[in-house]
């Protein structure tokens, strides 16, 4: 007999692997409202939906960093588009070390940074070097969907820690989940999706568990503090420096956001003189190259220390997310004053935040339920839409919430 091929599509488990289906499972429902949103607007082109449900940063990228990019597209010099050290440039990592110690008050030197396909690819290179198959990883709810997958894909398991009415963590959770497995906590703040920012108590606070733990059980509990929004602070001199409050800190930096290029995907990880082993950086390069990232992009590496004070404009931000919290507020619903970036993370009004944001559908807003950050009962709103838009979708939640107490 002769092998005859197929000529009808192949059958969808012939191509995607078990595992591959369990991890797209998590956290995919931020892609499926706004794929909801994709078929919507193809069913109907002239309906008029507020699209608040993926975090893609809508401010363009400062004219400098514009600028800069031509500049540096411009010039010829031999070799810069090569491979280059896995860990990235040697100078873009100099100066960076020499910017985060002042930041960040401790000794850094080029070897302690790690330049990053953005702070996905610093979390997947770390998380790769830290983990073994079965350890677990604590993340506090509400907390950044892609986690688990992240957590997942290492072998690691994800232990959750819930959090009170203004997003933050219950340390006595915190203290109950620490096991023999636990390698490491993931701690964002400013948060995605709430906007909260963790005060330095509650900080100074994790870090004494964490040391208390390793002191009773000598299992030493990293703590990698996801920051990619540490630059669209309302305060900037509210940003807590992580790496001097615990000795077993990992900073995940990038500018996705800041400078408005999430598209282009540069980020770094910095960590303290304790963590700086010589075996240390030389484990993170093995993960960037076993996981295929090999190194950040050579361009936006160079590009990083000509532009590093630039920002997008986070008044804009501030603006929209203020206007949408006042309606909501004024519309009696409840929520917290994000601190930072352009997440909101109102409470559902139904109590059940699947049905809520089903109901936000029939008046054309487009939210994420809070079940997918790990906390139900929210619904996340990004608010990378103009001002006029963002108020538009705030007015449309408060009716959809008294239509509800209307009944
Ligand atoms: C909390 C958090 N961590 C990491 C990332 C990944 O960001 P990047 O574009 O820098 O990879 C995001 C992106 O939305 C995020 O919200």
């Amino acid at each position: 007999m002769s092998s005859q091929t197929r000529s009808a599509p192949f059958r969808s488990e012939d191509i995607v692997g078990f595992s591959c289906r369990t991890l797209s499972s998590m956290g995919s429902e931020i892609r499926r409202v706004f794929l909801l949103g994709q078929k919507l607007r193809e069913e109907n082109p002239a309906i008029d939906l507020v699209d608040l449900s993926l975090g893609n940063p809508d401010l363009e990228p400062p004219t400098e960093v514009r600028e800069e990019l031509v500049r540096l597209a411009q010039e010829h010099v031999a070799g810069a588009h090569r491979y280059m050290d896995n860990a990235g440039y040697p100078e873009v990592r100099e100066f960076l070390a020499s910017t985060l110690q002042k930041s960040e008050g401790v000794a850094l030197t080029r070897d302690s940074v790690f330049l990053t396909c953005g702070a996905a690819g610093a979390l997947q290179i770390l998380l790769r070097t830290l983990l073994d198959p079965g350890d677990e990883v604590i993340l506090l709810a509400p907390f950044f969907s892609e986690y688990r997958p992240y957590v997942s894909n290492m072998g690691g398991v994800p232990v959750i820690v819930g959090s009170d009415s203004n997003h933050l963590p219950y340390l006595s959770q915190l203290k109950a989940a620490l096991s023999p497995r636990t390698r490491a906590i993931i701690v964002n703040s400013p948060n995605n999706p709430s906007g909260a920012l963790y005060p330095e108590s509650v900080l100074l606070e994790i870090a004494d568990t964490l040391n208390r733990f390793y002191s009773e059980t000598g299992r030493l509990v990293h703590l990698i503090s996801d920051e990619p929004y540490a630059r669209l602070l309302f305060n900037p001199a509210e940003l807590v420096p992580i790496l001097k409050i615990y000795p077993a800190a990992w900073l995940v930096r990038s500018h996705s956001k800041d400078l408005g290029l999430a598209g282009e995907r540069i980020g770094y990880l910095a960590w303290g003189p304790q963590l700086a082993l010589p075996e240390t950086l030389n484990a993170l390069r093995n993960s960037a190259r076993a996981l295929g990232f090999v190194n950040a992009p050579a361009l936006m590496q160079r590009l990083l220390p000509r532009v590093f004070s630039a920002s997008v404009d986070v008044l804009q931000y501030k603006q929209r997310v203020d206007a949408f919290v006042d309606i909501l507020l004024a519309g009696g619903l409840e929520c917290t004053r994000p601190r930072a970036s352009f997440f909101v993370f109102p409470r559902s009004p139904l109590g059940d935040d699947n049905a809520f944001t089903e109901r936000l559908l029939g008046e054309g807003v487009l939210a994420v339920p809070g079940s997918s950050f790990g906390k139900p009962g929210y619904f996340r709103c990004s608010l990378t839409q103009p001002l006029e838009r963002v108020i538009e979708g705030a007015h449309r939640i408060v009716r959809a919430a008294q239509f509800k107490s209307a009944k």
